[in-house]
């Protein structure tokens, strides 16, 4: 049986001066399932997470979640609502420890207010004591339990991203949306996330990851949609999309060839 839609687009357009980054993409995404977004450089698959995320408002069309239009949100209102995002482009604060920097992703999920908080109310303090554990668990769910204190400036390349999918988890999402998360990992660090994302998707988070590594995509994904020059070209199982004449053809125009 198929799974309940959770995200769906209709008709998403995204138009910056007179280019279309996106046009008119439909899609739906299933409860619980590793969906990837693949397809060339430029393709739209960032504008995409950007549209559905409140960054940049789409032109025209629908985003809904579990049917409710949430086109109009903010991104703030579009995490509330249990839609977390990584970036391509890494921005962790750089002055603040790992821990204060997942500490900042639960902020939303405080009980106590503010009242309580200028006060340091016995309220607050086992508030703040409950994000802090949950903080430290998710920093060892991501493999950086032994480096909560350090500052996010000093972590290496891969060790960021990592931090960045803390950060997202830490909103406690039902969608989880992956702009490349495994981008100039070694093959180890690669491995390594391919894993957390299943061990994600365990805890009932549907995940939709954008990713040209096509080891991971084809080993991971339950489904994928192909973008190129802003239209879905295709969709269907791995197997499937790998085959596909149309994806074959826009990755030859493209650089990074789906088969790999
Ligand atoms: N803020 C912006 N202003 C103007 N043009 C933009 C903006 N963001 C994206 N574009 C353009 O929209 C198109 C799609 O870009 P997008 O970043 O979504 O591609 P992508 O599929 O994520 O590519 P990549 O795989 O390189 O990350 C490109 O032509 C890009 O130059
Ligand atoms: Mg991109």
């Amino acid at each position: 049986m198929t799974a309940p839609d959770i995200l769906t687009t209709e008709a998403l357009s995204v138009t910056f001066g007179g280019v279309r980054a996106l046009a008119g993409v439909s899609l739906a995404v299933r409860e619980r399932e590793i969906l990837s977004i693949i397809g060339p450089n430029g393709a739209g698959k960032t504008t995409l997470f950007n549209a559905v995320t409140g960054t940049c408002p789409p032109t025209s069309g629908r985003v809904r979640l579990h049917g409710r239009d949430i086109t109009a949100k903010t991104p703030d209102e579009v995490a509330r609502l249990g839609v977390a995002r990584s970036f391509q482009n890494l921005k962790p604060f750089a002055e603040m420890t790992l821990l204060e920097n997942v500490l900042i992703g639960r902020e939303i999920h405080m009980t106590s207010g503010m009242a309580a908080a200028i006060l340091r109310l016995p309220l607050f303090r086992e508030d703040e004591a409950r994000q802090k554990r949950r903080a430290r668990e998710l920093l060892a769910f991501v493999g950086l339990e032994q480096r909560r204190d350090h500052l996010a400036r000093n972590l290496t390349y891969g060790e960021r991203k990592m931090l960045e999918i803390a950060r997202a988890l830490a909103l406690e999402p039902s969608v989880l949306l992956l702009d490349e998360p495994v981008a100039g990992m070694n093959p180890t660090e690669t491995g390594f996330v391919m894993e957390l994302v299943k061990n994600i998707r365990e805890q009932g988070i549907t995940v939709v990851i954008i990713e040209h590594d096509m080891k991971m995509v084809m080993g991971i994904s339950d489904r994928i949609y192909v973008l190129d020059h802003g239209e879905l070209i295709a969709e269907g199982l791995p197997h499937e999309v790998r085959a596909n004449r149309a994806v074959i053809e826009a990755y030859l125009g493209g650089g990074h060839a789906p088969a790999h």
